[in-house]
């Protein structure tokens, strides 16, 4: 018999499940034919929050820095990619006794003679790899540097399971960050450092991140050392993102050097390579945020979404839909600016406004504006505070300014 621990964790997946189907953030994949295991459809909510963790990420390690090069590579790569980067032989998983590749294998090609065998890529990280040579010879970087990318990476699991956590089509974020030999060290510790600041800064629960030392033998066939950051799930303590020191394994295999301009030397750069599960990180962003509180009398769950990463940032309200007054000054003066500067505004005038409070909480909607008869003489809204239920007055003109402040 299962204890009450972990009922209640059981509880939580089934929970968030349900809620992430019923307010549109993630369906189950092909539904009305009975789905396909180990992918997910997303909706508008879901997306939002997904691109939005995505934009952070761009903006911390790419935009904000002066050595890191985007590429957004095919995700269809020539098949010998594959086997130089040593997948075809190691890429796979135990059954049955014996070996499982778990590279989705496809065929590229219409006529008998032109089709090639390809494969959907395992992990974004080798489109960086084989366009080490055209960053270089486009950007001229110095070591050391990296090269990020944000993209779909497809694994034929075995046993996709627990929701977001292994599916079959999903999405990572990686860096192959490019040093000399001698500095590995030094820059794994740097990104483990940077790695963990950014997990802080999307709002993760810090007290269920662990970073785990992985011993060899169960380390992946290119890594020399790895760190897994393991986050606390309710089905068990498992990994969410990773860091790997991949040594000159891939450009020494893909036949690639550097020329180093200081004392004109030929060396082959060593890699550590911090990668990040884009559907991992909803999944435990989405467990760090659930949460429950009575409010009235009356139980209430909500997501504690940062301002930042929240769907919706808030949502607009005239107090009573019937009153035209109210309608056209909500819809005019304060729905239509917000919306044209933030995008993530929604308009709700649905049922009473502690229903629509309720319903925009579960989304983790973090501020809602309610036009009232004051505001028609006074310019001022109130809005009201996701969390504290708190309710503050807001003068019309200052609302930008002041989701703006929240936001950063
Ligand atoms: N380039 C290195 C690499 O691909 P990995 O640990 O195999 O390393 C990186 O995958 C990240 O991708 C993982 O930390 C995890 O967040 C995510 N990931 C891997 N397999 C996944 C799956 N089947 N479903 C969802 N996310 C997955």
């Amino acid at each position: 018999m299962k204890n009450i621990k972990d009922k209640k964790e059981d509880d939580l997946m089934e929970k968030i499940v349900s809620l992430c189907k019923r307010r549109g953030f993630i369906f189950p994949g092909s539904e009305i034919y009975g789905g396909l295991a180990g992918t997910y459809d997303w909706g508008h909510f879901g997306l939002a929050l997904k691109n939005n963790i995505k934009q952070s990420w761009w903006k911390k390690f790419v935009d904000s820095r002066r050595d890191m090069y985007g590429i957004d590579a095919a995700i269809l790569m020539n098949s010998k990619v594959w086997e130089v980067a040593g997948h075809v032989a190691n890429f796979a998983d135990p059954l049955d006794g014996k070996k499982f590749n778990t590279m989705l294998k496809t065929e590229v090609g219409a006529k008998k003679e032109d089709v090639a065998v390809s494969y959907l890529r395992p992990e974004t990280a080798q489109g960086m790899f084989v366009n080490f040579k055209n960053t270089v010879d486009a950007f001229h970087p110095k070591l050391p540097f990296g090269m990020a990318q944000i993209g779909k990476a497809f694994r034929n699991e075995i046993a996709p399971r627990d929701f977001l956590f292994r599916v079959r089509e999903f999405e990572q974020m990686e860096i192959e960050y490019f040093v000399r030999k001698e500095d590995w060290e030094k820059y794994f510790i740097y990104w483990k450092d940077e790695m963990l600041e950014w997990m802080e800064e999307i709002g993760l629960d810090m007290k269920k991140v662990h970073d785990i030392e992985i011993p060899e033998g169960d380390r992946a066939h290119y890594s020399s050392r790895t760190v897994d950051f393991e986050f606390e799930y309710p089905f068990g303590q498992k990994e969410l993102f990773g860091l790997a020191y991949r040594t000159d394994f891939d450009l020494k295999n893909h036949k690639l050097d550097y020329i180093d301009e200081e004392n004109n030397e030929k060396i082959i750069p060593h890699v550590i390579e911090p990668t990040f599960g884009v559907d991992r990180a909803v999944l435990a962003l989405l467990l760090s945020s659930y949460s429950e509180d009575e409010k009235d009398g009356e139980v209430r769950s909500y997501l504690k979404f940062k301002p930042s990463i929240a769907p919706v940032i808030c949502a607009v309200s005239p107090l009573l839909k019937n009153k035209s007054d109210l309608v056209e000054y909500a819809n005019e003066k304060v729905f239509a600016p917000l919306k044209a500067e933030f995008g993530r505004v929604i308009w709700d005038d649905n049922g009473n406004i502690g229903k629509r409070y309720r319903r925009q909480d579960e989304i983790g909607t973090p501020y809602c504006i309610v036009v009232d008869f004051d505001t028609l003489t006074d310019d001022t809204v109130t809005v009201r505070d996701r969390d504290t239920g708190n309710q503050e007055r807001v003068k019309v003109e200052e609302l930008k300014n002041y989701l703006k402040e929240k936001i950063n």
